[in-house]
């Protein structure tokens, strides 16, 4: 179990690092959404979802996991705003861009010191 529960970690983990990795390749970029940015939040979600289930390994933080969750639909919300507005032809405002970033990381912070 805890070998399985470890693996999510990493996935979880994986999908932290594809969002933030993928925003990061925009922000000295383009600064646009990508796919890549999507998939991420994607994986870090369904993973964080997971790993939130009683796995007998100690009581899981809901405070913290609901904090996170409700981050991460703010994010989610940002990308598909900012993915509809890409579609149009317009360009993705600055304060949704950089939302999305300091978001992530903001979900990184809380994850490790709360
Ligand atoms: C972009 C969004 C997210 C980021 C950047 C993120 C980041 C992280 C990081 C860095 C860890 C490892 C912390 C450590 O080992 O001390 C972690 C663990 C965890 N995350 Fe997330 N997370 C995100 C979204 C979510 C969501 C949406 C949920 C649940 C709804 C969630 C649930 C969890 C749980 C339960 C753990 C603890 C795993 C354990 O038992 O060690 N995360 N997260």
């Amino acid at each position: 179990m805890e070998i399985l529960h470890s693996i999510v970690v990493i996935i979880h983990l994986i999908g932290f690092a594809t969002l933030f990795g993928g925003w990061l390749v925009e922000a000295v970029g383009k600064r646009r959404i990508t796919k890549v940015m999507q998939w991420g939040l994607v994986i870090a979600l369904v993973a964080g979802l997971a790993l939130s289930a009683p796995w007998g390994l100690g009581d899981p933080n809901y405070a913290k996991i609901g904090t996170k969750l409700v981050v991460v639909i703010i994010v989610g919300a940002l990308l598909g705003i900012g993915g509809a507005r890409q579609k149009r032809g317009e360009s993705v405002p600055a304060p949704l861009f950089w939302g999305i970033g300091i978001l992530t990381l903001v979900n990184a912070c809380i994850a490790i010191l709360w």
